[in-house]
């Protein structure tokens, strides 16, 4: 057994201690002390130079291994003269004790070395702060369509979609508006080229009413919010891009009482318990009778006060007519209001840009984290 293992890196001519003090050398021994030790000090030095458990192993098989130089003295063993024959196997016992326990020691500290690296390389620092910047944000605009569509989901309402290149007919035919009506002029009107097939970037929501009745069995409660285009320049009070929610109810004997109803628990959910509503007579070409509904609001930053939300009528019958509905059978009304104003009034935001400009600042100031 060795007394110690020799240090790596220290030449193993400096450990006399492990050697015989003379092997007696007779021409017949094809083993020498010089021929052992030289073997030695090469595995030594190989194992002192790996630098990893991987590498010490590889040097291992070339310094140990079968085809080593030691194997290879130790093969000649058996041409050792018979009274030389227990001198020189305590010299190469002496010789692969020494290799082995190099290489035991060297092991034992390159894994030593590789667990500290990988325990440094693995450090979590859990004392550090968290960043809790995140990456992005929910618009408001986007959470807001949500909370109103969940407040008719909850009176058992659908919620609908339709597409933003709408069909001319579904976004005026449809809804009564006269061929020359205003509104269809090229500058309220972004028109998709070609103009043969009068698509165009929808103005409203409405044409979901007319897609909701053709798609869908009677009776129908559907809304459906959504995004919606006009050409107005953006400034503090305008953007061509905005969005409205749509809600239309066709039943059997559906009267303006149940549309002055639910308005009014709209406006409550999404404005508070206090909220009123007024409505104003006014004309849409798909609604009669028409009107504009104001909300007011009690807690209004500023004072209170009625806003004009949007607005709202009974289905016109020549609208139902357009879908195949017979009018003298089924009834009903329809609405629909801006998101941005019932943002702007929620929340008292004074300029629209804030609403498209998409400072995650602003959106994050309603929460809406994702
Ligand atoms: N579509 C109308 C607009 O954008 C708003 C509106 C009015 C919707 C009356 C309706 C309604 O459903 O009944 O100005």
């Amino acid at each position: 057994m060795l007394r110690s293992a020799p240090r790596s890196g220290v030449s193993a001519a400096l450990w006399p201690a492990y050697r015989v003090d003379s092997l007696p050398v007779s021409d017949l021994n094809p083993i020498t002390q010089e021929a052992a030790d030289a073997a030695v000090e090469a595995a030594l030095a190989a194992f002192a130079a790996a630098d990893s458990v991987a590498a010490l192993k590889t040097a291992r098989t070339e310094h140990a291994g079968d085809g080593s130089a030691i194997a290879q003295l130790n093969a000649k063993m058996r041409d050792v003269p018979k009274d030389e024959k227990a001198a020189t196997g305590k010299v190469m016992g002496q010789a692969r004790g020494r290799v082995e326990g190099a290489y035991k020691a060297r092991e034992a500290e390159l894994a030593e070395q590789e667990a500290a690296a990988r325990l440094v390389a693995e450090t979590v620092d859990v004392t550090a702060a968290p960043s809790r910047q995140r990456a992005g944000s929910r618009h408001p605009l986007a959470q807001l369509q949500e909370e109103a569509a969940d407040i008719f989901v909850g009176m058992g309402w659908e919620v609908a979609e339709g597409p933003e290149i709408e069909h001319e007919w579904f976004n005026f035919d449809a809804l009564g508006f006269d061929p020359d009506h205003p509104a269809r002029a090229m500058q309220d009107t972004f028109f998709v080229e070609p103009a043969d097939r009068h698509l165009l970037l929808r103005t409203h929501t409405s044409p979901v009413q007319i897609r909701s009745l053709l798609e869908r069995e009677l009776p129908v409660y559907v809304v459906a919010p959504g995004r919606v285009y006009r050409t107005d320049e953006l400034d503090a009070t305008h953007t061509p891009v905005f969005h409205q929610i749509e809600g239309i109810a066709i039943d059997r004997g559906l009267t303006m009482a149940h549309l002055r109803g639910t308005l009014e628990h709209f406006a409550r959910q999404m404005f508070g318990a206090e909220a009123e509503i007024r409505l104003r007579p006014n004309f849409f070409p798909f609604t009669e009778p028409s009107a504009e509904m104001d909300v007011w609001q009690p807690n209004a930053k500023g004072g209170a006060r009625w806003v004009e939300w949007g607005g709202c009528g009974m289905v016109d019958p020549r609208v139902l007519a357009a879908a195949g509905i017979d009018p003298e059978e089924f009834q009903g009304f329809a609405f629909g209001m801006g998101i941005e104003r019932t943002l702007q009034f929620r929340h008292d935001i004074n300029d629209m840009r804030d609403m498209v400009e998409g400072d995650v600042r602003f959106n994050r100031q309603f929460g809406g984290l994702v």
